[in-house]
Order: structure tokens, then sequence, then C-alpha cells
């Protein structure tokens, strides 16, 4: 008789009886603060609760400025404008990250150039950022991905010893510490999702953070069709920070603004992070634990520098050798079954994603031969990316780790029973 859930056996887990915690989490006061807002009439452009969020972020990241804006794919992109990054420009990022994180970087007409990462964190290889510099080379976007930090002290070292920007990809990391100091607040400006899989979301949404008063006011300029800001203290003396000339608008944008209704959630949603972070962090560091003494699955490696962590999802590494050459995809069906719940691969690297296909856009980004071959991102080698995506990824829902001790317990046990029962399936 089959003993696999994916065999027809019975699942570990009977989510009717026991389902897992669900995401995203709101309550009243979510209600509450959406009907003030529709009872106010002011619905977006500067309200009091995108300036009170904007606020509350900046506070909580550590940084003097927070610029709220649609989405974390526009907070990159405008980051990328306001440090003057555009063409003929390279920008340095990790081949394993969502799309978003290099299709910007074309959309300032600068050239992504795709590195691999690290096997144990997944994260931006810093000898690879190295070997990638060239005289064009303006900046580098580290991803902290999923549980995992980028090294922020060796990031932090190149950028210094060869004069680059550093644009933090903190859509996974709200909230995590790197020798104390979150995530957004280490390089010139962090930039944050709040899409509705992310563990401060709004459904859609996005902000920036930086120390910077030329950069807030540029940014500021930018999410609001290029208008000057008004009401914002950018600098000590409350004259601007000196980016527009006397009579006009700074620079030509677009329409970027947050409404009043994501900034509503947010405000609400942010009160509860800490408290959330905590427990995914706790339980994060117990099911490594149990992990560990696993056969066949290897925690991701935590740093000792990663002094509190935010999981976007949780991630291990997998090896079907041991699990008598069970390939990763079918494992990862057999736990998703056994626990009912959805486990998932890595992003797809890079140089060879569905979603990142900058080829296909010629009347848009073909600026001339040159460009064109240098933005072909099948031009990168990514042996690690493409280990980590074919073979070891195995990536839950943050949602497993806001449950209890016995959860996770079950989340080890099921694994393990897969393990015992990996004939039925091979
Ligand atoms: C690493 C990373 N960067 C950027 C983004 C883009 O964020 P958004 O979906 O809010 O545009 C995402 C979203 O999944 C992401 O995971």
């Amino acid at each position: 008789m089959a003993k696999l859930a994916i065999n027809g056996g019975n699942p570990l887990r009977d989510t009717k009886s026991y389902p897992w915690p669900a995401w995203p989490v709101w309550d009243k006061n979510e209600e509450t603060a959406l009907l003030e807002v529709l009872n106010s009439g002011v619905w977006s452009y500067n309200g009091p609760k995108e300036v009170l969020f904007n606020k509350m972020f900046a506070e909580y990241i550590g940084t003097k400025y927070a610029i709220s804006t649609v989405n974390g794919t526009i907070t990159l992109q405008l980051a990328l404008e306001a440090l003057g990054i555009g063409v003929g420009d390279e920008v340095i990022l990790p081949g394993l990250t969502w799309q978003a994180t290099a299709a910007t970087i074309i959309d300032v007409n600068a050239v992504p150039i795709l590195v691999d990462v690290c096997e144990d964190t997944w994260c931006i290889d810093p000898k690879e950022v190295e070997k990638a510099i060239t005289p064009k080379t303006k900046a580098i976007v580290p991803v902290h991905l999923y549980g995992n930090f980028a090294d922020m002290d060796a990031i932090m070292d190149i950028a210094q010893r060869h004069n680059l920007y550093i644009i933090e990809d903190c859509a996974h990391k709200h909230g995590g510490e790197w020798n104390g100091k979150k995530a957004g607040s280490i390089g010139n400006v962090g930039s944050f999702s709040f899409q509705l899989s992310k563990h401060l979301t709004a459904g859609e949404g996005g902000t920036l953070t930086t120390n910077d008063p030329v950069l807030a006011e540029k940014l500021d300029a930018l999410r609001n069709c290029g208008r000057r800001p008004e009401g914002n203290d950018y600098t000590d003396a409350d004259k601007g920070a000196g980016v527009y000339s006397d009579d006009g608008n700074f620079i030509q944008s677009g329409n970027f603004r947050i409404t009043e209704f994501q900034a509503a959630i947010l405000i609400e949603g942010l009160k509860r992070l800490p408290d959330q972070n905590r427990l995914r962090d706790k339980n994060g560091i117990y099911l490594n634990s149990c992990l560990a003494e696993l056969p066949g699955v290897v925690p991701m490696r935590r740093d000792e520098r990663e002094t509190n962590e935010a999981y976007f999802n949780f991630a291990f590494r997998y090896n079907k050798d041991e699990f008598k050459g069970l390939p990763v995809e079918k494992f990862r069906k057999a736990l998703a079954s056994e626990l009912g719940t959805g486990v998932e691969s890595s992003y797809e690297p890079l140089n060879n994603c569905s979603l990142y296909v900058p080829l296909t856009k010629p009347s848009r980004y073909k600026l001339n031969e040159q460009q064109w071959k240098k933005i072909d991102p099948s031009r990168f080698e990514l042996p690690v990316c493409e280990k980590i995506y074919k073979e070891e990824s195995v990536c839950l829902h943050h949602k497993i780790l806001m449950g209890s001790k016995t959860d996770m317990d079950m989340i080890a046990e099921a694994i393990k029973k897969i393990y015992d029962h990996a004939d039925e399936i091979v």
C-alpha cells in the first residue's frame, strides 16, 4: 500500500482540520483605516496616511527618508534614474533574482551584468562581482534573497574601492538586520516591494529608503511626475536639496504614486511586522536545526552577521543522490502533497528565464548593435544559479513559519517520510 500522499497514501497534514496560518493577515484595524480613507475623500496624492507611513517606515528601517510608490519594480527603476544611471553604464546584479531586478536596468538603457551567486546563501557572490567590474560599472544591486543576506560588508568594501553605488533590493527583507543595521539602510538606497506575497503587503506597493537628502528629493519628484516636492524637509535649511532650477520642475517623469488605501493597510501591517518577523525567525532557526539532522537536505547558511532574519520564503537545499535519485521536482510535489501547501523552486536564472527576454522588444531596446548584444542574457554563464534552480532549490511560503513548533516538526517529518519511501516514486 502506498505510503506517500502523492501516491494516494494519507497526507501528514489534514489541512481541512489543521490549516496553515493564512496570508495576508488583517483585522478590524485595516477595516477601520480603509473606511477612514474612504470617508475622508482623500484617496491619494501625498495624503496623511502616505506621509505617516513614510515616516514610520523610515524610522523602522533606520533611514532619514522613505518614499512610497506603486510597486517594487518602479522603486528599482527610480533608484537607478535618481543615481543618474543610463546609456552605456553597467550595473552588476545576481543571476538568481526576480526578473524586475534586471529588467529595470534595461528600462533605463543601462546594461545588466549578471553574476553568479554563493551556493550556500543563493545571494550575489562578491568574488564574481569583483571580476565583473569594468570602467563602465556604475552600481551593484545586491538582492537579499528569501531567508538570506548578501554579504554587505564585502559588497560595501567593493563599492568603496571602485566608487560604485549600491541599490539594495530588499523585496524579500523587510526588517532583516545585518550587523544590527536593517536591510535598506546599508547601501545608497533600499528598494522594497509590498506585493501580496511579501511579508509586508498592501496587495501592491513599494518604498525607497535612503539617508541622502539629494537622492530623496529626486526620488520624491520622480514618483510624482517630476514635481518639486512640497512640504518635505530634505535639508536642514528647509530649502530643498538644490536639485531644482528656481523656476521649473526637476525632470521628466511619470505618475508612480501610492494610494491612501495602500498606505492605510501598510501602516497597520507595519505595526505587526516586528512580532511576525520574530516568530518567523524563531521558527526558522528551529526548522533549520531539524533539517541539519536529516539526510539529503541542507539548511541555508546563516551568516553570524545576520542579527535578525526576515523571511520572504523559507528555502533549503536538496540532494537527490541521497533520495535514491528522486528528482527535485518530484520531491517538491511529494512534499506539497504531504503538507497541503505550495512548494516551489527558486527563481529561474536570468540567463535563461521565461520572463526576462529583453530581445523580444527590439523597437524599445535596440539602441544600437553593440547595446543589443550586451543586453542578451544568454551571454552570461551562471553555473551555481543553474544548479540551484535545476537540482537543489526547495522553497516554502513564509506563512508556514508563522505556525507552531509542532508545525515545524511536521515539515521535518514530511521530509523524512519522503526519504524513507523514496522508492515509491523514483
Ligand atoms: C527580488 C525582487 N525584486 C523586485 C521585485 C518587484 O516587486 P513588485 O512585484 O512589487 O514590482 C520582486 C517581486 O517579486 C522581487 O522578488
